[in-house]
């Protein structure tokens, strides 16, 4: 998840149940929810998730740097592959994550501009990374958003309310492999995907 967590009051119906969903770890403790999550796939390996957010631009949240380890320092004793999901609007807060928690985490990946950048890497520690993963959802809106709402917003400076955008599709992802031996990134690439081609090679 990430700042647009509460948005909806269902949310609160369901986010202590559901393994499979996490919001920012950095939240006030005593928040619903949970940050990180365990996922086990079919031969019993397991992947541990880390959602945190950063703090520039976006609301002023625990430092996501300390609540990050604090994390990883309980993570790391069991588990080898360890993903962390940093939800964040600057560029430079994401980089200097990745810098953070290179050798330290297997993955670590932005996500909230629904831009996917271009910067992929494998940082020297071995550390597989990417500034944002992009977005999932309409590509010719506004950050999925209908567009003709967001540019009356943009040009009257007047509330309007937004609606999800029910065009054609992009799909933007990562591909990632880990080394078995050291849980470190192996090989990162970015997936890209719109409607009007096929979704898989
Ligand atoms: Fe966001």
């Amino acid at each position: 998840m990430g700042n647009h967590t509460w948005d909806n009051k269902d949310i609160f119906n369901f986010i202590d149940d559901e393994e499979r969903l996490i919001r920012p770890a950095n939240y006030p403790a005593g928040t619903p929810g949970k940050g990180f999550t365990v996922l086990r796939n079919a031969s019993g390996k397991e992947l541990a998730i880390v959602n945190i957010m950063g703090r520039t631009f976006l609301p002023p949240l625990d430092c996501p740097f300390q609540g990050v380890d604090g994390i990883l320092e309980k993570l790391k004793k069991k588990h080898k592959y360890i993903f962390v999901d940093f939800h964040a609007e600057a560029t430079s807060e994401k980089i200097a994550m990745g810098w953070h928690l290179d050798g330290r985490a297997s993955v670590v990946v932005g996500t909230h501009t629904h831009v996917q950048t271009h910067d992929e890497r494998i940082l020297p520690r071995g550390t597989g990374y990417v500034t944002d993963v992009g977005m999932t959802g309409a590509r010719d809106g506004v950050l999925g958003m209908e567009r003709e709402a967001v540019l009356q917003k943009f040009k009257t400076q007047l509330p309007v309310r937004f609606t999800a955008d029910e065009g054609p599709w992009q799909f933007h992802a990562v591909a990632v492999t880990l080394d078995p031996e050291t849980g470190m990134t192996r090989k990162i690439e970015l997936v890209r995907r719109f409607e009007t081609e096929a979704l898989f090679d």
